[in-house]
């Protein structure tokens, strides 16, 4: 298969990435990284990337964020941020590429935990995650009828992240990498569909 793997060289990204190198052909993308160079969140730049690498077999995508404040702090602004990068680069991505994912093909995104379990901190996250979980329900019918599957894997924070971030998520129970790459690999190889593929 040839995968378009965006945000390949992330944390989780290029855990996905070693797991798929020897049995699959893949394309890593990132701002400044991988292979070929994209901003998720400029739809321009998604069309030149698709038009640059064509024809693919799944897409996946392992990036975009959002800002973290307290409720006091935040304004439109700061949505609007998470908005054009976690959900709307994510539904671009998928709205540009199903034109270049031949049939029998996949998309896979990412949301995340904060969808389900919030944090302090953590609500432009759980709103966009909830919505990149909503669009994937509401689109997989649409592009079932086009012979291509979606879903999602939410993740719990990854072992690899809690240092980094792990003080924001209190009790919160690091997830093995090993389980969070088998939700990708279960929604590139598998056969699901319009699934959430929670892994916490
Ligand atoms: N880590 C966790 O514990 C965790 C838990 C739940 C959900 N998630 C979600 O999983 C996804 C990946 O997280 P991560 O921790 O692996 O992130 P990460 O380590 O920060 O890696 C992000 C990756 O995305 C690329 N990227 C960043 N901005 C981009 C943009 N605007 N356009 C295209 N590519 C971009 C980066 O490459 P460049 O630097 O070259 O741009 C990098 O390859 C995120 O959506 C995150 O919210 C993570």
């Amino acid at each position: 298969m040839k995968i378009l793997l965006v945000g390949g060289t992330g944390t989780i990204g290029k855990r996905i990435y070693w797991r798929l190198q020897n049995k699959h052909e893949l394309v890593t993308v990132g701002t400044k990284s991988g292979d070929v160079h994209m901003d998720m969140t400029d739809p321009h730049s998604i069309e030149e990337l698709f038009n640059s690498v064509g024809k693919i077999d799944a897409l996946v995508v392992a990036a975009g964020g959002a800002p973290m404040a307290s409720l006091k702090e935040l304004t439109q602004e700061h949505f609007y941020e998470g908005i054009r990068s976690k959900m709307m680069g994510q539904i671009n991505l998928a709205l540009i590429g199903q034109r270049y994912i031949n049939a029998g093909g996949s998309i896979t995104l990412t949301s995340g935990i904060l969808a389900d379990d919030p944090i302090a901190m953590g609500v432009i996250l759980s709103t966009v995650n909830g919505a990149v979980n909503g669009f994937v329900v509401g689109a997989a019918g649409e592009l079932f009828r086009q012979g291509i599957r979606i879903n999602v894997v939410s993740p719990g924070v990854v072992e690899d992240s809690m240092e980094a971030i792990g003080g924001y998520f209190p009790g919160h129970n690091p997830v093995p990498m090993e389980r969070v790459v088998n939700a990708y690999v279960k929604s590139i190889e598998g056969v699901r569909t319009g699934e959430i593929i929670r892994v916490f």
